[in-house]
């Protein structure tokens, strides 16, 4: 295979969750630009249709598909509808998640339960369905989106979130976990670890998102000196979803401008 082979995603099918916002997004448009066919989804079935239109535009096929990660029905009837439409998934991008702010010693049980539901949970109920399908065919490809603050204690003039924090250090050690145990089944997992990106959830125009907040010191605490942009991710996500890391599984990728290296 040559080294452009080895990126090209023609003929493989990848679904994407959070695929409708955000990193997710931009994720679903890197896949589709490399050829694959996405499935795009999230609560937000709407959203999901509007990344649809922009695959579609880049020459791939899309599928937009209401799913809710917390919830194990809505997770097998997603799958079903990606199977029967696209007969088989490659890969798995697990980019849904949630996160609220408070003090630890204010942060309600449900505000923790949400973060650990959506973004640990939701991710093994994904792993766990796509992953058994992967195994089946005996090929795979997940790549869970954890976050640079998984690794460690935060500031919490940066980010007041233990509940965000712990649950994206869970991402990473069930990233690991199935990786030892899929491995020998032709089963990749692997996870990104951002930094900190513009988005729905990252916005320096919203009060109260993490950015917005969180804006300065990042100027002048991240090494590279900006935010993670959109083409950050790209070369990150086309290794981990292509034959091109065919003997690199259980791995965390941080995409952080520098910051953990301090
Ligand atoms: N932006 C950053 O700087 C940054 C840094 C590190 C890690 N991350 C991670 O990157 C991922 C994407 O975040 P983002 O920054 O792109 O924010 P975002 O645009 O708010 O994306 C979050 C996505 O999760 C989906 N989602 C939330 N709850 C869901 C549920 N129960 N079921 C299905 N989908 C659900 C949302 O879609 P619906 O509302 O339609 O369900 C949305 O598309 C998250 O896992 C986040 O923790 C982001």
């Amino acid at each position: 295979m040559t080294t452009k082979q080895l990126f090209d995603l023609r003929g493989k099918t990848a679904m994407v969750t959070g695929g409708g916002s955000g990193l997710g997004r931009v994720m679903a448009l890197v896949l589709a630009e490399a050829g694959a066919n996405v499935v795009v989804c999230s609560r937000r079935v709407e959203v999901c249709e509007e990344v649809v239109k922009e695959i579609e535009a880049l020459g791939s096929q899309g599928l937009a598909l209401s799913l809710d990660v917390t919830n194990p029905e809505s997770v097998v009837q997603c799958l079903d509808k990606a199977l029967s439409h696209f007969g088989k998934i490659e890969i798995l991008i697990n980019a849904s998640g949630t996160v609220f702010e408070a003090p630890a010693t204010e942060m309600s049980l449900e505000q923790w339960q949400s973060m650990l539901n959506t973004n640990v949970t939701g991710t093994f109920l994904m792993c766990q369905a796509v992953g058994k399908h992967m195994i089946e065919n005996e090929y795979g490809k997940i790549i869970n989106i954890s976050s640079s603050i998984g690794f460690k204690g935060v500031d919490p003039e940066a980010v007041d979130s233990v509940g965000y924090t712990t649950s994206k250090g869970a991402v990473m050690t069930l990233t690991k976990d199935l990786a030892v145990k899929w491995g020998r089944h032709g089963v990749f997992v692997n996870s990104i670890a951002p930094g900190v990106f513009t988005t729905g959830m990252n916005n320096p125009e919203i009060p109260g998102t993490l950015v917005n907040k969180a804006g300065a010191f990042i100027a002048t605490q991240v090494p590279v000196r900006r935010l993670g942009t959109d083409n950050d991710l790209a070369g990150a996500v086309l290794y981990f979803a292509s034959s091109a890391s065919d003997y690199c599984t259980g791995q965390i990728l941080v995409l952080d401008g520098g910051l953990g290296a301090k």
